[in-house]
């Protein structure tokens, strides 16, 4: 047995759970009768409902016991203290710094990092005023109408989520996102553009992924077969770490924005990785954006834990998956434009707490991150709730719903509202009936509300789930910030890739050597 499954908080939690039985999450309301209005937490404008957690008072003092006992004071303090958190890669992940509006010090390596992080974001503020205003124009004098961003994973999911999100703010340049290696997606983008009006912007914090290369690559080629090589230098622009590998790629220095390896790929939309957001809402909003972000930093290093929603939200996550044995974590926010919330959260949670080893590099035997999935409501409802309300086992779901909508259509968001609070009160209660029709209930969730999907409450939002993330891996004892599992499939694609274009197979093992000559067999119509 594990460190943490053998302590004396994680056995009283196990104790605590089996004492609740089967006790159903609608008898908890009778036994706690403010629990409607006790088992809430309001911070930054954003209001949490768990009182449909499967959860007493009990089991939140208990699990506030499991957070001190795994020193998650200390652990916060390390974070914002810009210690090394990220243990193997020996960095900190100061990712709070890049939307630290106070202006007050943050500290990393010994060095205030305030002043490099102004800085760049009145670079990356200044850039795109020239493209939204017209000062920056392509080649030959046509005003930059699209804005093509080229990256992959944390420097594509969180840009492109956000533009996405609030795109009724934006009133810059047409942000298109090309990330896939798949040549399919570029193709289609390029279709629509047109060379003297498009401007493309690499971001890659390392500046060598294959796939943000590649694309990177056909850009380029297909920009300079219509204005030639000299337009490169107006119509590129790269956000990266690597700063010297992108003045290679020949963008000049002016059109190139850092950023440090204290930020992590999925922490970085914060950052001149946000390029593409700046440009389509402006300084401004952009501003806004991480005005929220830090309103919720500030709330999460300060609050007292029974009030701190991503403490509250990261210790009941805990409690579903290795309490109460839920599946997966569902999250469904009802807000259509919030479609790729879930794929920049699944990056955040999976490639954050997917880990194997604790942070001593011992095996664990407890679950840490949960399978996390969803869709956007009412869409969701009518594809795969039906396994939520009957399958056999219990998934336990985020609602996300901004209560004012950014349209005219009053009606409509009032549907939509009702569904969203009808189905997580469909999950707690189910329904008693002939055995097909019977839906168990007593399924958890949260309701989260936000007053409107704006960019100060979507950056607390997006912060809130960044700090939800690390105090689970706290609770877990793993290393957040690393992501040394996707190296492997990569080094493999090398040697796949060579095999495919004629050199050796030796390094492959038999089923991938013999799907390499099946591809090649069937390309030459030969299978
Ligand atoms: O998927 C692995 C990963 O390293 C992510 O963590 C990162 O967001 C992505 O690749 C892209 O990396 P880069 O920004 O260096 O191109």
């Amino acid at each position: 047995m594990s460190k943490l499954t053998q302590s004396p908080a994680w056995q009283a939690l196990r104790e605590h759970a089996s004492q609740l039985g089967t006790t159903a999450i609608a008898d908890l309301f009778a036994q706690q009768p403010d629990r409607a209005d006790r088992f809430t937490a309001d911070a930054t404008g954003l209001h949490l409902d768990y009182a449909k957690q499967r959860a007493t008072p009990r089991t939140l003092e208990l699990l506030l016991a499991l957070a001190r006992q795994q020193g998650l004071e200390r652990w916060i303090a390390a974070l914002f203290g810009g210690e090394p958190v990220n243990s193997t890669e020996r960095r900190a992940a100061l990712h709070m710094a890049l939307r630290n509006v106070s202006g007050r010090p943050m500290t990393v390596d010994g060095r205030n990092a305030m002043p490099e992080v102004d800085a760049v974001l009145d670079r990356v503020c200044a850039f795109a005023e020239a493209l939204r205003g017209g000062a920056w124009r392509g080649q030959g004098g046509a005003r930059i109408a699209d804005i093509v961003n080229l990256g992959i994973g944390g420097s594509d999911l969180g840009p492109r989520m956000v533009c996405e999100a609030l795109q009724e703010f934006a009133d810059g340049p047409r942000t298109h996102f090309v990330s896939n290696v798949d040549g399919a997606q570029i193709a289609a983008v390029l279709a629509r553009l047109k060379p003297e009006s498009t401007l493309f912007v690499v971001t890659s914090k390392t500046f060598t992924t294959q796939e943000t290369m590649a694309n990177a690559r056909s850009a380029r080629a297909w920009l300079v077969a219509s204005l030639g090589e000299a337009a490169v230098a107006r119509h590129f622009a790269a956000v990266s770490a690597n700063v010297a590998e992108a003045e290679k790629f020949g963008i000049p220095p002016a059109n190139v924005f850092g950023f440090w390896d204290w930020v992590g790929g999925r922490y970085s939309l914060w950052s001149a990785v946000g390029l593409c957001i700046v440009v389509a809402l402006g300084p401004a909003r952009f501003r806004e954006l991480l005005g929220g972000a830090h309103a919720m930093d500030e709330h999460f290093r300060s609050a007292p834990w029974e009030r701190n929603l991503p403490v509250l939200m990261g210790l009941l996550s805990v409690w579903n998956l290795n309490f109460l044995g839920c599946a997966s974590q569902v999250v469904a926010p009802y807000a259509q434009f919030m479609e790729h919330f879930i794929a920049w959260l699944q990056q955040l949670e999976l490639e954050s707490n997917g880990k194997g080893v604790d942070r001593d590099g011992q095996p664990v035997d407890y679950g840490t991150a949960p399978a996390l999935w969803g869709d956007v409501g009412t869409n969701a409802q009518h594809a795969f709730f039906q396994m939520l309300h009957q399958g056999p086992a219990a998934h336990a779901v985020d609602f996300i719903l901004p209560v004012r909508p950014g349209h005219a259509l009053a009606e409509q968001h009032e549907i939509l509202v009702a569904h969203c609070l009808a189905q997580s009160a469909a999950m707690m209660s189910g329904a008693r009936a002939e055995p097909h029709r019977t839906c168990p209930g007593n399924r958890p969730s949260n309701v989260l509300l936000l007053p409107r999907l704006d960019p100060f409450h979507l950056g607390a939002l997006l912060a809130l789930y960044e700090h939800r993330t690390f105090v689970q891996s706290v609770v877990w004892n793993i290393n957040p910030f690393d992501q040394w599992g996707v190296e492997l499939g990569k080094r493999i694609a090398q040697s796949v890739l060579a095999a495919l274009q004629g050199g050796s197979a030796e390094a492959l093992d038999p089923a991938t050597r013999r799907l390499v000559t099946k591809v090649r067999g069937m390309r030459l119509g030969s299978a």
